[in-house]
């Protein structure tokens, strides 16, 4: 493995256009402006999350109720998810890229540190949340990547090197595939063959984008339009474990 100086930037620009990576975006958060009113409720510890997984708040819910940090929660509720492949997307075997490889993305914030551990494109290494908690706790990196992530995930003790594919993501990929690549998340592109490589639209001499603000208004309304389930978040999760 590299020196850790050597690997990814302390920075989480992560933009992908692995239209199917798995994100975990996860908080645990002390939480300290909330008003009098709750504070004074006694009404903690919180667990929420995205979606009905309920296993998952179960599993956040079990770790604080007993004492435990809102990091510990949040890790072990996502970590159910990750198991369980919730909603077919998160975790090992769930959505693949499109060269048909299933990459884990995740994310943890410490709310009393405000420290912030990251993995993205990970491969190889089935437990994203856990190695995201190990950058955070181990590292002065935010964000580490693709092989460099796995490689310092199994110095740390997670285990690997595991075939993230699983039948149904190799399934879902043949089946993109057969439907000409379609849906992905490329924009303002055309495919030289059907399935790419794709060539930005302006290098053919088509429309250039303008500034106005009806364009401006309409790309928003199109695209919030296209926000849903399958194209949000995989699971984001809250834990307060207190009120300070
Ligand atoms: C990984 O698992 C998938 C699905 O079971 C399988 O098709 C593929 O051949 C496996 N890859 C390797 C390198 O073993």
């Amino acid at each position: 493995m590299k020196d850790l100086h050597s690997l990814l930037p302390h920075s989480m620009a992560a933009t992908n256009l692995n239209s199917a990576s798995i994100f975990l975006l996860t908080f645990a958060l002390l939480f300290m402006v909330m008003g009098h009113e709750a504070s004074n409720s006694g009404q903690y510890p919180v667990v929420v999350s995205t979606w009905p997984f309920l296993e998952a708040v179960r599993a956040a819910w079990r770790v604080v109720d007993n004492g435990f940090s809102a990091v510990d929660a949040v890790v072990e509720g996502c970590s159910a998810c990750e198991e369980l492949r919730c909603d077919g997307t998160v975790g090992p075997g769930g959505s693949p890229d499109e060269n048909g490889e299933t990459t884990i993305d995740a994310l943890v914030m410490d709310g009393v540190t405000m420290e912030v551990g990251a993995v993205a494109a990970m491969r190889y290494i089935k437990d994203g949340i856990k190695a995201a908690r190990l950058v955070m706790q181990y590292t002065e990196h935010t964000l580490l990547v693709g092989e460099q992530a796995a490689a310092f995930a199994i110095s740390m003790g997670l285990p690997g090197p595991t075939n993230l594919s699983s039948s149904e993501s190799m399934d879902k990929w043949t089946k993109w595939k057969e439907n000409h690549c379609q849906p992905n998340f490329w924009k303002d592109v055309v495919p030289v063959d059907r399935c790419g490589p794709y060539h930005a639209k302006d290098f053919l001499g088509s429309s250039h984008g303008t500034c106005s603000k009806t364009t401006l208004m309409e790309n928003i309304k199109s695209r919030s339009s296209h926000v849903g389930r399958h194209n949000h978040d995989t699971i984001s999760m809250a834990v307060f474990d207190k009120v300070s």
